[in-house]
């Protein structure tokens, strides 16, 4: 064979397919999901990434036991829960807003109960579920975008009244641009004496982030995140958004996640927030999590509570890996301990390949000769 489709060339790059596209989009290079890509065009894309052709003597996805969906299989996926990030300037009110939503919904739920900060939370909004991550900063996103794991479906853009367009506010609205990831905006400070919210909505709208009652296409909530108000509208307008976007994942089949955060704790050794993308991770599964494996050996929820699986959209605690992964490192559930290390080895072996060798000269005849 001489060619394959775009899908696959990004799949074996291990990137997005949207983020392929980006950045071909950057070399005034239109590609599309579905478009026949020769090998010559493959060897230009791949050089982007500074690609090495693989070994393929080594088939991580089939020892992983990866399957391929059909658009038509997506389709008939059940729905999973939304995952909200909140981004925006420093001192805008993000925290605040996350303690807020947390200490209202879910507390509340089960009093007495000790809440555990595990990086991401789940809150019930009317008939929705919604899963917020608990890490603003964009370091954290920024390494989780750089590993194609992006994982957010929607950001809540903290936009303070008083303040309103900042430097952060505008990188937080580049990343969603480049991500695909839409925005709700939050006006928050709203309490504050002198507050003018059409001023906020003319520096937004001056950023392409234009208000409906404007003729955009992006929702403006206005909030106190300090006392409260809007909040309830700013989780209604969340769930009704990110309800239409029909998310869907699979709860059987292998298991894929992402690492949210990680540390070591004394005593307990390393523990993962991960949050679960597709299958159910089990309690016992043994685990290959980017260049370090072990065994689920406790799932806990963010109200310390002990499960015994986890599902899509999930975010969990867990303890057992060898080492504390870094946030956005994949997660994959394989046989048994002997295959995670094989494919860790494998994982280690081929960065060393990639550090020895910079700029080393593409040659995805491999790639070729599976497609
Ligand atoms: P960083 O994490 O440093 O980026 O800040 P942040 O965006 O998390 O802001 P944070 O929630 O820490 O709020 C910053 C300050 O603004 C704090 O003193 C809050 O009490 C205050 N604040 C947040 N929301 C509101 C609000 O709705 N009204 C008023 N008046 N103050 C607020
Ligand atoms: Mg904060």
């Amino acid at each position: 064979h001489d060619g394959a489709t775009s899908d696959q060339l990004a799949k074996k790059l291990k990137v997005k397919l949207k983020d392929m596209i980006d950045k071909c989009l950057d070399i005034n290079l239109l590609i599309k999901s579905g478009d026949y890509i020769g090998i010559q065009l493959a060897n230009e894309i791949a050089a982007l990434y500074d690609y090495r052709a693989e070994n393929v003597a080594f088939d991580e996805d089939k020892v992983i036991g990866k399957e391929q969906l059909s658009d038509e299989d997506k389709s008939k996926l059940p729905l999973r829960n939304p995952i909200i990030a909140i981004m925006g300037h420093v001192d805008h009110g993000k925290t605040t807003l996350l303690d807020h939503i947390r200490n209202a919904k879910v507390v509340n739920e089960e009093a007495g109960g000790i809440t555990q900060h595990i990086g991401a939370y789940s809150v019930k909004a009317g008939k929705s579920t919604l899963t917020f991550l608990d890490t603003p900063g964009h370091a954290a996103f920024a390494s989780m975008r750089q590993r194609g794991a992006d994982v957010t479906d929607l950001v809540v853009l903290v936009v303070a009244a008083d303040d309103g367009v900042m430097p952060q506010t505008r990188e937080s609205v580049k990343y969603c641009n480049n991500a695909g990831v839409p925005i709700i905006v939050a006006v928050n400070k709203m309490d504050k004496e002198g507050i003018n919210p059409d001023r906020i909505k003319s520096e937004l709208a001056d950023i392409g982030i234009t208000p409906e009652e404007w003729g955009g296409d992006t929702q403006f909530v206005p909030i106190s995140a300090l006392k409260g108000d809007g909040v309830d509208d700013l989780l209604e307008s969340i769930a009704l958004q990110t309800e239409m976007l029909e998310l869907r994942a699979s709860d059987k089949g292998n298991v894929e996640g992402v690492v949210i955060e990680s540390k070591i704790e004394h005593g307990r050794g390393p523990v993962a927030t991960i949050l679960v993308q597709s299958g159910t991770l089990k309690k016992g599964d043994s685990l290959v999590v980017g260049e370090t494996f072990g065994r689920a050996r406790s799932l806990t929820d963010h109200l310390g509570k002990q499960l015994s699986k986890a599902g899509p959209s999930t975010p969990v605690q867990i303890l057992g890996l060898d080492e504390a992964p870094s946030p956005g490192a994949s997660v994959d559930v394989v046989k048994n301990e002997r295959e995670a290390k094989k494919i860790v080895a494998n994982r280690v072996a081929e960065r060393k390949k990639l550090e020895e060798t910079p700029k080393a000269k593409v040659s995805l005849e491999d790639f070729f000769a599976m497609a």
